[in-house]
């Protein structure tokens, strides 16, 4: 819509700022100057007890000191309403008295035209509302009841039911003097190309009313109860009203929550969102049944700066998540980004909230990666560069992507961020050497113990192969529960993850990759993932390869014992040998132990050389997980 010119000036001049933040702030009285215009208030878009939100009124301008937001009247209503620039002045114009312009004639008819089928969707929906209380609907309302749907979600998504039947809901709403054309118009009811008589679009089905943004009826969604259905959903084709690619399922009660700071939480279906809202998530969304598209990214963008894709943890939630970054790319602006949240393997939000309630969806949010991470993930996982040509092509493809962003700023730190993932990730072996190496490694301090270097990474390196094998082979890990128990990884993050696989034993894996992301340990276990020599054994995520993780885990639980046992000898002879004196006898003893256990280590197939056996960017990789952890515990 084009204002008239002059429109906005009148306005400004009939509004004053002060007023319209004096609703949403308590002014500082020492601090402001009324008669000046010159107010001081705590800034109502970041929290503080002091005040550094300032507003100039006869500017018409405010600005924080503390968080630099700032912007004039305008900008102000859209924040603090969460409403587009046209819906501020709208609401501005309204108060002022001030007659918003007409419309042109075109522009009148397709509104006048979408009200009137609005109507018609609005009469159906009243219609499938009341047939969910018929006795015809026993079997329905069963349904939501297993589903585990509260009275109170289905009020407040107006959960209908269509009965049975081809015609039923046309003639209801032709009963009501409604128009059979229509009732076809507005997708209700379908007209078959041969001419035959119209019929019910939706049957026998759970019905979910779709609203527009500002709480018009637009289209419905239906469940088929029966399994056997032949779509499990049906969405209402398109209409003049109904346009899918710009509609979110939730969107007029998300963006209100938005507005007072809950997480946009971006879920594929009608049954997540619904979960989502009944356990207190009230700004989630979902598409209609398709991919989200770019009109869909900018309603989400207009609600919050950083909406969370939460992602189905399998193959095809990943692919779509893939997808969605090359459409999202050339839209990203500075503050303005996605974060996926992926949740665990074969679960949806709904599967993840009934097993493990809002906290279980908290934790898998709050450890939502930025899209550059899921780019990252996208141009290298499960992927080998072990030639230049083969790197030369994920510089291609990185640059490529990062040529996606149409913001100059953007764009450079994008590349950043990448250059800098690169250069850890393909980050020369003898560098390391010199840097944090020796950090871990306990230093050399007794004769003995020039043998020590190693033994702690070695720990490390078994233990993390351990528990990468474990964490994705449930079943074994009762046979390996001894071993396990014993089990020292000398690291906190990953003691965690081993005390988490013992709690889990004799379970499933679904159990246990639901208890790795509500004990928040599903990073600890990715970044185990890429470890070299982890991330060497591909066959590790595969459930059908459970003889060879068997074999895997023996090896690598006997190699750590016999350390073990030498260990506990080479820690005795040290005792004595930091004693007084140094007798003859301890020299030999240790001498054995070496030899013990480099013979040992041959028995099982090892050379026993430890700079072999643990690559030095592993351990690097190792240290970043141990200080990833550290990290994780400040914050919390
Ligand atoms: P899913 O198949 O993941 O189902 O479809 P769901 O959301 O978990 O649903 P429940 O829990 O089995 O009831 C995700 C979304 O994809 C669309 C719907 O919008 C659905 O909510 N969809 C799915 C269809 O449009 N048609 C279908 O046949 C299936
Ligand atoms: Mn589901």
């Amino acid at each position: 819509m084009s204002l008239p010119p002059g429109f906005l000036d009148e306005l400004r001049s009939r509004t004053s700022l002060a007023d319209v933040v004096g609703r949403k702030v308590i002014w500082d009285a020492r601090k402001s100057n009324q008669a000046k215009g010159d107010m001081w208030a705590p800034c109502p878009f970041h929290q503080e007890k002091t005040a550094s939100f300032h507003v100039e009124d006869r500017k018409g301008f405010y600005y924080c000191f503390g968080c630099h937001a700032k912007g004039d009247l305008f900008k102000f209503v859209q924040e603090t309403e969460n409403v587009s620039f046209i819906e501020a002045v709208e609401i501005l114009a309204r108060e002022a008295g001030m007659t918003m312009p007409e419309r042109d004639p075109q522009a009148q008819e397709k509104a006048d035209r979408q009200t009137e089928l609005a109507d018609v969707t609005e009469a159906a929906a009243q219609f499938f509302r009341l047939q969910l209380k018929t006795g015809a609907a026993q079997a329905a309302r069963d349904y939501l009841d297993r589903r585990g749907l509260s009275a109170d979600m289905r009020a407040r998504f107006e959960i209908g039911f269509a009965p049975n039947s081809r015609t039923a809901t046309l003639e209801a709403l032709g009963a009501k003097g409604i128009n059979q054309a229509r009732i076809i118009e507005a997708g209700i009811a379908s007209k078959p190309d041969d001419g035959g008589a119209p019929y019910d679009a939706f049957r026998d089905r759970i019905v979910f009313p779709i609203r527009n943004q500002r709480g018009r009826c637009i289209g419905f969604g239906g469940r088929a109860m029966d399994p056997n259905a032949r779509a499990k959903y049906l969405n209402t084709r398109e209409t003049p009203l109904f346009d899918k690619g710009r509609a979110l399922f939730n969107h007029g009660p998300a963006r209100a929550a938005a507005g007072k700071g809950e997480p946009v939480i971006v879920a594929e279906g009608y049954m997540d969102v619904i979960a989502l809202v009944q356990a207190g998530f009230g700004a989630a969304v979902a598409p209609l049944g398709t991919a989200i598209t770019e009109d869909q990214l900018r309603l989400l963008w207009r609600m919050a700066d950083e909406p969370i894709v939460a992602l189905d943890g399998d193959k095809a939630g990943l692919r779509a998540a893939m997808r969605l970054i090359d459409i999202a790319l050339p839209m990203l602006e500075p503050g303005k980004s996605l974060r996926f949240a992926l949740m665990p393997p074969g679960q949806d939000p709904d599967d993840l909230i009934r097993t493990g309630g809002a906290d279980a969806m908290t934790r898998v949010l709050d450890g939502a990666a930025p899209l550059v991470d899921l780019l990252w993930r996208r141009e290298t996982e499960g992927r080998v560069f072990d030639s230049p040509e083969r790197r030369a092509a994920l510089d291609v493809a990185l640059n490529k992507a990062v040529a996606m962003i149409r913001d100059p700023g953007l764009r450079h730190h994008y590349g950043q961020t990448l250059k800098d993932l690169r250069w850890r990730f393909f980050r020369p072996k003898g560098r390391a050497k010199t840097s944090r190496i020796p950090d871990i490694a306990p230093r050399a301090e007794t004769a003995g113990s020039a043998l020590a270097a190693g033994e702690v990474a070695e720990t490390a390196m078994r233990s993390s192969l351990i528990l990468a094998t474990l964490a994705h082979h449930a079943p074994l890990i009762e046979t390996f529960e001894t071993a396990l128990e014993r089990l020292d990884t000398g690291d906190f993050e990953l003691n965690r993850l081993c005390q988490c696989l013992l709690r889990l034993s004799g379970q499933g894996q679904n159990d246990l990759n639901a208890a790795i992301d509500a004990e928040n340990l599903r990073e600890t276990l990715e970044n185990l993932m890429l470890l070299g020599h982890v991330r060497l054994q591909a066959w590790i995520r595969d459930p059908n390869s459970s003889d060879q993780a068997q074999q895997c885990l023996t090896e690598e639980f006997a190699k750590l014992a016999a350390r073990r046992g030498i260990d506990h000898e080479l820690a005795e002879g040290r005792e004595e040998l930091s004693g007084d004196e140094v007798r003859p006898h301890l020299a030999w003893r240790i001498n054995e132990a070496v030899r013990k256990r480099h013979e040992a280590e041959r028995a099982l197939g090892e050379d026993g050389s430890d700079d072999d056996l643990v690559d030095q960017r592993d351990r690097e990789r190792f240290l970043r997980v141990i200080e990833g952890a550290g990290r994780k515990e400040k914050r919390h």
